[in-house]
């Protein structure tokens, strides 16, 4: 390649790159708190479905262990079959059938690199979580949303007729990402059977709803059930999630990441500690349950605003007020919520992480304040 051509390819590279949708996170808080000239301590920040329920002491104790426990100038070659042992026993099945990755999100990405080719097509529904739309995108795939059904769940026949002989993937999100229920179990079944590609089932607030597929996936053979350690287990900041797929896909996603260390052996070690520790993750998510059902509650007795029910770890509001102008006035009140605006009939929709008590009643009162001024 002459000089010349080359600039005149890495031009073009840049400007396609530079059209690539990529996550956007919004404000943070130390941003918000620095605009509105108040301390972090007073954020609420209620828009990432992180679990501050948590007991964070417990947590910093197993942190403690193991920055005694490890060598950090060595690669982590003996950690992933610990955790693996460990998830194995947790969830029931044979550890043959798990893989770690550096959280969902990164497996999502490993997987869609893995299996979608340019012009292929990948099917879902909306509204969903919108990473693996954007990642099928990267690769050059088309990816078809089909709209949910207005009690929030799967149009079966709908997405089964979207199948054509270019779909290879096939994401289901159950609890769903925003509107937090779980999908009909029997639903899944018929999608998964109709479908001949991968079905990805993303299971991230499994620990938080009333049934998962992990028990079922020797069913499913071209299943990956999807998890991670970030909503129930606490450990957002770490990253660290993990598959459930027959050996043979399991064999593939492991072996052919094709990184060999795509996770730190810390943060491997903290996924074991809190295995270990499991009764801190089943506290914490008893106790989130029970503060889910009074947000509900509460959020339902405002004038102005629908609470949906939730089988997750977050709650999905439709306010009767515009949502730009509810959002502008929580931020000013350094209130941080995940706008969704529309979704089907309910024209402004807030999602919801459900707090501790003392920030679900700051929530309540601002909330009350905004629909009552
Ligand atoms: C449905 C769903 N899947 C995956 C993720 C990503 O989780 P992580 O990458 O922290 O494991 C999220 C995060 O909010 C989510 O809502």
């Amino acid at each position: 390649m002459s000089a010349l051509s080359y600039r005149s390819w890495i031009e073009q590279k840049k400007l396609k790159l530079q059209t690539l949708n990529c996550y956007s996170a919004g404000i943070t808080p130390e941003n918000l708190a620095q605009q509105l000239g108040a301390h972090i301590s007073k954020i609420v920040k209620l828009n990432f479905n992180e679990n501050l329920f948590i007991d964070r002491n417990r947590q910093t104790l197993l942190l403690k262990q193991i920055a005694d426990e490890i060598d950090l100038r060595m690669y982590p070659e003996d950690e992933v079959p610990k955790l693996t042992k460990k998830l194995a026993e947790y969830l029931n099945i044979p550890k043959e059938y798990i893989t770690v990755g550096n959280a969902s999100d990164e497996l999502l990405d490993r997987i869609i690199r893995l299996f979608i080719d340019k012009n292929d097509a990948a099917v879902s529904f909306s509204p969903s979580f919108t990473i693996p739309q954007l990642c099928v995108k990267r690769q050059g795939g088309e990816y078809l949303t089909i709209p949910l059904k207005n009690d929030f769940q799967l149009d079966v026949p709908t997405m089964i007729s979207a199948f054509s002989e270019k779909t290879r993937l096939l994401y289901i999100c159950s609890p769903n990402n925003p509107t937090s229920n779980q999908m009909k179990p029997q639903d899944i079944e018929t999608l998964t059977t109709n479908f001949p590609g991968i079905v990805i089932l993303d299971e991230a607030y499994s620990e938080f709803a009333d049934y998962s597929f992990a028990s079922r996936i020797h069913e499913f053979p071209n299943m990956i059930i999807l998890r991670t350690f970030s909503k129930a287990f606490g450990l957002a900041m770490l990253r660290l999630g993990y598959t459930i797929a027959n050996p043979e896909l399991t064999e593939i996603l492991t072996k052919k990441a094709p990184l060999p260390y795509p996770v730190s052996g810390f943060t491997i070690q903290m996924g074991v500690k809190m295995l270990e520790n499991i009764d801190i993750m089943q506290s914490a998510v008893t106790r989130l349950k029970v503060e889910r059902e009074k947000l509900i509650n509460a959020l339902n007795q405002i004038k102005g605003i629908q609470a949906f029910s939730s089988h997750a770890d977050f709650v999905l509001i439709n306010t009767v007020l515009p949502v730009d102008l509810v959002y502008e006035k929580l931020l000013k009140r350094g209130v941080m919520l995940k706008k969704w605006g529309k979704i089907l009939q309910y024209d402004n929709c807030f999602r919801v992480t459900v707090g501790l008590p003392e920030i679900n009643a700051k929530l309540i009162k601002v909330l009350k304040q905004i629909n009552e001024e």
